[in-house]
Formats: structure tokens, C-alpha cells, sequence
């Protein structure tokens, strides 16, 4: 399936002349609750009424513009990265994070970091996670109830948190009480669970456009600061940290071109921009999954037999992934500000313009996925979803660090769960997606009851 074509570059000579998109014609503060509360709403509303291109007003400077066309998003993605800088600068992870990680640095910074940490997140070094995955996977689905309802997100949170604490600090299984390692784990798990109370909306609009925090998020970076802190004095410590081969250890190795080691302050950024990038988002988009999967029972079926068959199960369970994150993607849309004229299709947008790359309206496309809200892994059974039509990681330099660890866990914990348990929805009316910070997670947790288990 294709789109039709739609120009779009930096722009020069006739695309001058083209006109601005269209605008929402809504007032700032409403767009601003109708974007955090119902973002799917608004992105199909305004798209059906302005068109494949339009302008909006919100809490980014610059009156961002949304598309949703693959044609837009190779151009942006394909661009050089000085024209077509990441918006994670500006992200709500920046008073956490810091503005020097590698989730929030533009420019050589940006790079430089980039460079450091790819290699322990590549496909093969990724490939040695998928026992402890398993491991950590099978010991949590031993605890769940028969019978009983319950939410799965936070039981994925549990594992993918554990093995995001292998991957980025070493520390096999659940660290031992006392040590820096468990007082990380815990003030991780804290900040998270504080993040879901409705106070944590209030402090996530007060720490906009601040570099450090503000308020009550002030107070739980000061704990989870104390304990990170912790974790990185042992490590420099550790005797063995030339042999290790934990993301921290092998960042606190590394030296940068002028040969200085990364700082405490620096090594803090990038363990929390690992740890908070990469744990929900995982198991959020695995909650997904289940919330898909328990309320289509053609596809669930499908999935269980191939599994429990061992009949291609592999390609029944990576499409049912793909599948769940086109219709689902937990970060319903990433950005870039331009800093050259831009034309997206009939429009050409001024420099400095922020660009919405809405992950939800390129996914919901009917050209490229004909009954677009249906859940249907089969979609993907014998083809590759294509680089810009398929967006959930983002894309060019900036794509995802953590995609091949995410799609290792999702394997993992999703064939895991087919192959044991059986599982049903606790109501069959869907799940809102609720939006918090810059994801979208299934509103009540994605509600379970296991009806049996293997
Ligand atoms: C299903 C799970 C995940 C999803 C849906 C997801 C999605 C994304 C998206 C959309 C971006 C922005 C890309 C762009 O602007 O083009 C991103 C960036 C990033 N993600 Fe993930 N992510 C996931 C898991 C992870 C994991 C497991 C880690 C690490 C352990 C991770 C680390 C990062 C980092 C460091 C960046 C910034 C990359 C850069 O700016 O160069 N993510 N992720």
C-alpha cells in the first residue's frame, strides 16, 4: 500500500510561494486539555477538517504543525539534524534529565553521546538479555492471581524495570536490600507510581520550560538524586569494573575525544534518561498489546495457537507486537523545529516552525492500512512495516536508543504469557487512552482476569 506522493523538503524557489497551513480554530487553553485528554479526538477531528497539514497553538513555542503524511516524516527524519533539530530539548523530561542527555541534546552533544551508548544497545548485545527476560518474566507470572482482576501495566512495569536494572546497572534479579542498587530501584518505582496520581499532572505543567526542577518533582529528584548518586560512588569503586560489560560501567569507561571521562553529574543523566525512557514506555506498550489482544479473540486465538503449536510462532508474535504498537504507540507523536523554510505537501511552513510528526494519524492512514482501527496482527505476517509508515520508535538520528532491547522484551514477556496463561478482559468496553507527559497508556491499566494458568 503507498500514499499518494506529497513534496516535502527544505523549501526554495516556488514552494516559497505556497501559503501556511490552515489552523485549528480553537483557543490556546483549549487546545491545550483537548491535546493532554484526548489526543486521538483532536489529531482525527482536525485532520478530517483542515487536511493532511494543519497548525496548532499549545504549550510548545513556535505554533507547532502537525502531519501525518510518510512523505513529511522521511523528509524530517532523513534531514540533516542541524536543520531539522530534535524538539526533546523542550521535552518534560528535562528538569529530570537534564538538558546535556542523550535524549535532550541537539547538535555534536548530542553525537558525541549518541556514539557512546549505541553499541551496548545493538541487536546482538541485546540478544543476551532474552534469558533473564524470560527468567524475570516467568517468576512474575507465578504471582499473579487466578480469578481475579487486575491491572497488567504495573505487573510489566515490574519486569521491565528489573531488566532495565540488569541492562543499565548490572545487578542480576532484585538487588539486595540495603545496597545503592535497591534504593534506586525503589526511588524509581516511586517517582513512576507518583507520576500516575492526578497532583502529578499539576507538577508536570509547572516544570515546563524549566532546565531543574520545580515544586514536587523537585523533591522526588532530590530522592531518586541521592540514590543515583549512590549507585555511581560504588561503581567507581567496584574492582571489577574493567571487566563488566552493565551500560554504566562501560559509560564510565569510555572517554570523549579529548580524552576526559564523562562526570558524576553526566553519568546521572543518562542513567536516569535510560531508566525513565525506557521502562514504562516498555511496558505500556506490552499492556497495549493485552488490551488489544483480550478484546479480539480471533487474533488472540490465532496468536495462542501458533504459539502453543510451535507453528511459526515467532512471526505470530513479532506481528502481533507490530501490530499492537501501530494501533497503540505509546508516544502518540514526536518533533523537530525546522530552521529552514519547509513544504509539506501544499504548504510551506516558515523556519523556526516546530514539526509534529503524529504517529497516531500516520498509523490510522486508511491508504496504508486499509480498516485502520481494526486490530489485525496478520497485517504484518509477511511484511515488513515500512521505515515511515511504521513510526513508533521515531526515526533518523534520533530513533529510538532502546528499540532493540523494547522489541527483545515485548518477545519475551508476550510469548511467555501466550504460552502459560489464558486471559480475558475484565470489561469488554475498550480502554481510553489516557495521555501522561508525552506517552499514551491504557487508562485503567489494561484490566486482566487469568482464567487459567499452565
Ligand atoms: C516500547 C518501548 C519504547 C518506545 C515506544 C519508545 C519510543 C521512543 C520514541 C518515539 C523516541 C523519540 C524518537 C524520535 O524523536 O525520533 C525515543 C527516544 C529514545 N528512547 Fe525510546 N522507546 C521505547 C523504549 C526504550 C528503551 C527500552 C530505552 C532504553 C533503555 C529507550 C531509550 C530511548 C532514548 C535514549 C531515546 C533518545 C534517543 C535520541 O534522542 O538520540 N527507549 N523512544
Amino acid at each position: 500500500m503507498v500514499a499518494p506522493a506529497s513534496p516535502a523538503g527544505p523549501a526554495e524557489g516556488e514552494d516559497l510561494r505556497l501559503p501556511e497551513p490552515p489552523a485549528v480554530p480553537l483557543p490556546r487553553a483549549l487546545q491545550v486539555l483537548r491535546v493532554s485528554q484526548r489526543q486521538i479526538q483532536f489529531m482525527f477531528r482536525w485532520r478530517r477538517e483542515l487536511g493532511e497539514v494543519f497548525r496548532t497553538r499549545g504549550t510548545i513555542p513556535g505554533g507547532p504543525v502537525v502531519t501525518g503524511h510518510p512523505d513529511h516524516v522521511r523528509s524530517i527524519f532523513t534531514a540533516s539534524p542541524d536543520l531539522a533539530p530534535s524538539l526533546t530539548g523542550e521535552s518534560p523530561l528535562l528538569p529530570i534529565v537534564g538538558p546535556n542527555s542523550v535524549l535532550t541534546a541537539n547538535g555534536p552533544r548530542h553525537l558525541r553521546q549518541r556514539k557512546l551508548l549505541l553499541p551496548p544497545f545493538h541487536g546482538e548485545a541485546i540478544a543476551r538479555y532474552a534469558q533473564m527476560i524470560a527468567d524475570v518474566t516467568e517468576r512474575e507470572i507465578d504471582e499473579w492471581p487466578v480469578g481475579k482482576a487486575f491491572a497488567l501495566a504495573p505487573r510489566m512495569q515490574a519486569i521491565t524495570l528489573d531488566v532495565i536494572m540488569s541492562g543499565v546497572i548490572g545487578v542480576e534479579g532484585r538487588p539486595r536490600r540495603g545496597t545503592p542498587e535497591h534504593g534506586f530501584r525503589m526511588a524509581v518505582n516511586y517517582l513512576a507510581k507518583a507520576s500516575t496520581l492526578p497532583i502529578a499532572k499539576l507538577a508536570e505543567l509547572t516544570n515546563l520550560g524549566h532546565d531543574e526542577p520545580v515544586g514536587l518533582t523537585r523533591r522526588g529528584v532530590a530522592i531518586l538524586d541521592r540514590h543515583t548518586y549512590r549507585v555511581i560512588a560504588a561503581r567507581r569503586k567496584a574492582a571489577d569494573l574493567d571487566e563488566r560489560t552493565d551500560i554504566l560501567s562501560l559509560i564510565m569507561r569510555a572517554r570523549t575525544e579529548e580524552g576526559e571521562p564523562l562526570t558524576d553529574r553526566e553519568l546521572r543523566d543518562e542513567l536516569l534518561t535510560l531508566v525513565l525512557a525506557g521502562f514504562e514506555t516498555t511496558a505500556n506498550s506490552l499492556a497495549w498489546a493485552w488490551e488489544r489482544l483480550v478484546r479480539t479473540p480471533e487474533a488472540y486465538d490465532r496468536l495462542r495457537d501458533a504459539v502453543r503449536s510451535d507453528d511459526d510462532a515467532a512471526a505470530h508474535v513479532e506481528a502481533t507486537i507490530v501490530e499492537a504498537m501501530r494501533s497503540r504507540p505509546v508516544i502518540p507523536a514526536v518533533g523537530r523545529r525546522v530552521t529552514v523554510p519547509w513544504r509539506l505537501g501544499d504548504y510551506t511552513i516558515p523556519a523556526g516552525t516546530p514539526v509534529i510528526m503524529s504517529i497516531l494519524l500516520v498509523h490510522h492512514r486508511e491508504d496504508l492500512y486499509p480498516d485502520p482501527f481494526a486490530f489485525r496482527p496478520e497485517r504484518f505476517l509477511d511484511r515488513k512495516p515500512g521505515t515511515y509508515e511504521w513510526i513508533p520508535f521515531g526515526g533518523g538520528t534520533r530513533r529510538c536508543l532502546g528499540a532493540a532491547l523494547a522489541m527483545a522484551e515485548q518477545r519475551v514477556v508476550l510469548e511467555a504469557m501466550v504460552r502459560r496463561l489464558d486471559l480475558e478482559a475484565d470489561d469488554p468496553a475498550p480502554e481510553h487512552a489516557q495521555h501522561r507527559n508525552v506517552t499514551m497508556i491504557p487508562a485503567r491499566g489494561a484490566r486482566v482476569v487469568v482464567r487459567s494458568r499452565r
